[in-house]
């Protein structure tokens, strides 16, 4: 009996291990659909998929250390955060780069311009202002123009 409730237990036990290395790709936040990501990588590199890291600054969404452990470190399946270069694949990489980008809003994700929703533009402005001061108008950056170039219209926002 005690040798089948312990069987009973570990079966769970194993699933949750798979689906904690899922989490970092099981996110999901409202509004930000892979077209905005998409977006915010074309505004802040033009979606360079070659960039390597330069200046504390890591591949095509630009991700600093501290962003990418503002989101909780997320790596790749099966990676430890804590090996070096854990971070700098990740960030380097379009799926694992968004895959924190996504994490980082979840965490910082609010109505950044206060126009009463919380859709792409406040992602754009938390994305290059950073989670604890998104407030910031974006007008007049380069950021900013290329974000309007690929801008998801709001409408079609689920
Ligand atoms: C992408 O970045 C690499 C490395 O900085 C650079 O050599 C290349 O020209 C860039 N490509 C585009 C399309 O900007
Ligand atoms: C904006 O882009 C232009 C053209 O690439 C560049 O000359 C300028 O330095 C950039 N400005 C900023 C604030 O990055």
């Amino acid at each position: 009996m005690a040798n089948m409730a312990r069987a009973a237990l570990t079966l769970p036990l194993l699933l949750c291990l798979l689906c904690f290395s899922a989490v970092a790709y099981g996110v999901f936040v409202s509004n930000l659909n892979a077209a905005c990501l998409r977006c915010l990588c074309f505004a802040i590199t033009g979606c360079n998929a070659t960039l390597a890291c330069s200046k504390g600054y890591c591949g095509p969404f630009y991700i600093s250390r501290v962003y990418w452990a503002d989101a909780g470190k997320p790596v790749f399946p099966e990676d430890d955060p804590e090996r070096a270069g854990a971070y700098q694949d990740c960030a380097k990489e379009y799926n694992c780069a968004a895959s924190i980008v996504t994490n980082y809003m979840a965490r910082f994700g609010r109505d950044c311009n206060r126009d009463g929703v919380t859709n792409c533009d406040d992602y754009a402005m938390i994305h290059y202002n950073g989670g604890f001061s998104c407030e910031t108008s974006l007008e007049g950056t380069n950021f900013s123009a290329k974000y309007e170039v690929c801008r998801p219209g709001t409408l079609s926002d689920v």
